[in-house]
Order: structure tokens, then sequence, then C-alpha cells
């Protein structure tokens, strides 16, 4: 009786004490990274016996604990609140002798363990909101009077891409042929950025030694170089962004050579609201303009507030309509049938922006890259590829370099194609083009090989016109019904007919 008396004893002190110390505080994790980067997280926990609330603040976004909970042997379960209220990131960690060891998540490997240190309450928040500034408009660049055309090393590379990997795309797109079809743009996304020197000027991380000589190189072979923001303080990868620095940095970027610059929101929603975008990115278009350098300007916040309604004012050449795209022909149709609605935004200087091309990353089928590269093209879209060109294949390069394609996208009323129809899973684009002719995309969404038939009433067709297969690059003959083709489950029929 005793002894069970005191082993009990024994359980109810241990299960105690494995969560008598509070776990209540806020929590600070610094990771290194091997580009020499720091990225710091806060955890900012409320324990109320094994339940744990509170929040995670990282340098780009903040997010409450949704569910938390320690065991008696320290063992801390954090799940955050994802999109939508759904249960989010799940983080885990070990809480002993007063100790927090976090396992942060690795990028796409296994989780490291940190130490996690006490900072003062406070610590980590969301910085100061600096007042943005009232609006007024910001006169147009003058580019990008055609949709940009070139690479972006995020689709494949994201935190990974190097100056080498860089070098070698500039090299690729002259030799493959690309640079020939149309394509200019290298661009750097994120994760090429360092911390700001004792001036506050933005330097580049590890991979990224010299940044003028890469754009004296990239222009050595007749391209342009592009770079990567955001207008919060940190990117969305946690790198350091241009909140406060916007002139200073719009003037280094020029001073390196840049000629395109996209502008990801990211951590801007930690200190702005969707009401502030406007101004905050009229900032940027002023400071690019102050630099005196043409250089192309690239709105990234996932198509909200409206975007296309006040992109040109801030001198935008383009502007995300979409949350990112995904190497899959769900993410793809979605992203790309589903651009309708805001067709009439588009035009020269100024475009839609339904995210980078995934042709030839492998996660599609080359029918489906013909769909995406089709679309894209019929929507007056930047055609930016977004694969490894040092290893593309000869049918990946065809796809992206179709030149009778590309003409239709670079087309220089630069209308955006609209639905004609839809009939359950085959759709009807088309795209007015200035020499007074039509393009038109014949899609089968469906699994099944279908014969489609686009009647000539139906696209403002009348009297006898030339028909041209895009894909196939042969005439067709006319034919007053209309004209027929056999389309492959999740394939296109691109025509365009002229007189
Ligand atoms: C966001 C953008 C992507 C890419 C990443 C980089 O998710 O939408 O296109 O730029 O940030 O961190």
């Amino acid at each position: 009786m005793k002894s069970i008396a005191f082993f009990s004893f024994a359980v109810l002190v241990t299960a105690a004490c494995g969560y008598a110390a509070d776990l209540t505080g806020n929590w600070h994790v610094k990771q290194e990274s091997p580009d020499g980067n720091v990225r710091e997280t806060y955890f900012d926990l409320k324990q109320d016996g094994t339940n744990i609330t509170g929040f995670m603040r990282s340098a780009s976004f903040d997010r409450k604990v949704q569910s938390g909970t320690i065991d008696a042997d320290g063992k801390v379960v954090l799940t955050m609140q994802g999109q939508n209220n759904r249960p989010g990131q799940r983080i885990q960690a070990k809480f002993v002798n007063g100790e927090l060891r976090v396992t942060m998540p690795g990028r796409g490997g296994p989780g490291q363990e940190i130490s996690a240190t006490r900072a003062p309450e406070g610590e980590g928040g969301p910085p100061a909101r600096i007042p943005p500034p009232a609006l007024h408009k910001v006169p147009y660049n003058g580019l990008a009077k055609t949709p940009p055309m070139g690479w972006n090393s995020w689709n494949k590379f994201a935190g990974r891409v190097t100056a080498e990997d860089v070098k070698g795309m500039a090299d690729a797109i002259v030799s493959s042929g690309m640079k020939a079809a149309g394509y200019v743009y290298i661009n750097i996304d994120d994760t090429w950025e360092g911390m700001r020197d004792a001036n506050g000027n933005i330097t580049t991380n590890k991979k990224f030694p010299d940044m003028k000589g890469l754009a004296d190189y990239v222009h050595s072979k007749g391209l342009k170089l592009g770079i990567y923001s955001s207008p919060g303080p940190k990117t969305c990868a946690g790198y350091e962004g241009s909140y406060g620095h916007e002139e200073q940095d719009a003037k280094t970027w020029a001073a390196w050579g840049i000629d395109y610059l996209k502008y990801d929101w990211c951590s801007a929603s930690r200190v702005y609201k969707d009401e502030d975008m406007h101004a905050v990115y009229q900032l940027m278009g002023d400071a690019l303009r102050k630099t005196g350098r043409p250089i192309v300007f690239s709105l990234c916040q996932y198509g909200r507030a409206d975007v296309w309604k006040w992109g040109p004012e801030v001198s935008g050449n383009l502007w995300r309509t979409t949350g990112d795209i995904r190497d899959t022909w769900e993410s793809m149709t979605k992203i790309g049938f589903d651009q309708d609605k805001i067709a009439e935004f588009a035009g020269p200087g100024h475009w839609n922006d339904p995210d980078m091309l995934e042709i030839g990353n492998g996660g599609m089928t080359n029918d489906e890259y013909k769909v995406h590269m089709s679309l894209w093209s019929l929507l007056s879209s930047p055609l930016l590829a977004g694969n490894d060109l040092r290893t593309a294949t000869k049918d990946i390069l065809d796809i992206l370099t179709n030149p009778e394609v590309i003409r239709i996208d670079q087309d220089a009323a630069g209308h955006q194609a609209t639905r004609v129809s839809v009939t359950g899973d085959k759709e009807i684009w088309m795209k007015r083009l200035a020499d007074g002719g039509k393009a038109i995309g014949l899609f089968n969404r469906g699994g099944q090989i279908a014969d489609m038939t686009v009647k000539w009433a139906d696209v403002q067709i009348t009297g006898n016109h030339k028909i041209r297969d895009l894909w196939a690059r042969t005439d067709v003959k006319w034919d007053a019904a209309g004209y027929t083709a056999s389309v492959p489950s999740h394939g296109v029929a691109l025509i365009r007919v002229s007189k």
C-alpha cells in the first residue's frame, strides 16, 4: 500500500515536472544558412496546463498557433493556422530542464534541431509602419510594349540558385535558340540577397559574389538581367526586403545594371493592409523612375486588391493575377482558364501575369505543356521560362521556341484572349490580332481524345480566310462550315485565321 502511494506520488511529481517549468515566454530561434544569411524566428507562447497558444513570427509572416500541446516528457507539438483556418505547418520541439529545442523545418530535407533563447516580450513583432505616400500617377516607363520574354530562376531552383546557374542560363538561352526566339530577360528570383552594410546598402550573399560582374556578363550576350525584392522588411524566403530603403535599393540595382524588378508583397502584409498596396507599389515605381535607368517593373501580390485597375498608375508593366503556379496540370489549368474576367486590363506596356512557365520541369506531358504555351500566348502573358535551359530536350525547346505561337503572344495589339465557349471539358478561346486576324485555341481538358469544332459565326469570321495550324505549322484548307480538329486528351489545337 505504502509503495503504491509512493509510486503514485512519484508519477504525479514527474508528470508535473514535465511541464511545470512554464514554457510561457517569447523564444528566439536563430538559423544560419550556408549563403551567410541568418533566419530568425520567434515563438511567442503561453502555456496553460498541457495546452499551448501563441504565435510563430518569422521575419516574413506571423502565424497563430491553432493548437499546441506539451506532454509529460516535454514533447511539444505546435500546429499553425493555415489558409482558410485549416491546420497549417506543424512544428515539433522538446522542452526539458527549462531548455527549448525546436526542430526547424528544413528545405525539403530533414529538420534542424536548434536551441531557442528567451527574448524580451515584443521582440520579433512587426516593425513600425512607415505611412505610405499620397497617391499620384507615375508616368509609364515606355517598356514592355509586348509581354516580357525571358527566364526566371524560381520554378526550377527556388532558394538554391547561384551566380553560376545564372551564367549557365545566359549561355544556354543563346545556344538553345531561345534568345533568337525572343527570350531576353534572365531574372534572378528570391535568395540572392545578403544583409545591409553600415550605410544601409543592400549587399549580395555568398551565392552571388559579384552582381555587377554578372550583369556585365549577361549584357555581353545581348541579354538583360532581372532581380527580385519585396516592399516588406523581408522577402517570402526570409531574405532582406526593401522596406524603408526603396530609393537606396533602386539606386544600387541601377548601378549594378539591373533591367527588371519583380517586387513581391510577402512580409509587407506584416505592416500594411491590401488597401495600402497601390501607394506602397507607387513608392518603388517612383524610385525606379528616379534612377533614370529603364527597369521593367513586375508587381507580385497574387492578384489582390484588383491590381489590374491601378497597376499602370504605378508604372507597373505586369502584375501577377494569382497565387504560385506549380508544375501540374491541375495548377496550370486552374490558373490559365481562370483569366477571362480581367482580359480588358491587359495591353501594350501593362500585362496580366498568370505566373511563370513550368514547361520542361517534368510534371506534365508535352501535350499539357503545349496547352500551357498556347494558353499563355493567347492570354498575352509574359513568357518567362522556368526550367533548366542547360539540359532542356529538343521537344521542350520546340514548344518554347515555336515562332508562330510566340507571334501570337507578342502580337502588337496586345489584346488578351477571352473564352468563346465551354462545353463540358472542352473550351474555345479567341484572341484578336493586330492584322485583323484571329488566333483560336481549341482546348480539350478531358480524359479522351475528342473532335472539336469552331464555327466561324461564333468567332465573328465571315467570308473566306486563310487558316494556319500553329503547332503542325501547316496551312489548313478553308471550310465554310468551320474548323474541326481531333484534339488529344489534355491537348490543344491552335490556329491563326487571317484574310
Ligand atoms: C512568392 C512568389 C514566387 C517566388 C517566391 C520567392 O511565393 O509568388 O513567385 O518569387 O515568393 O520566395
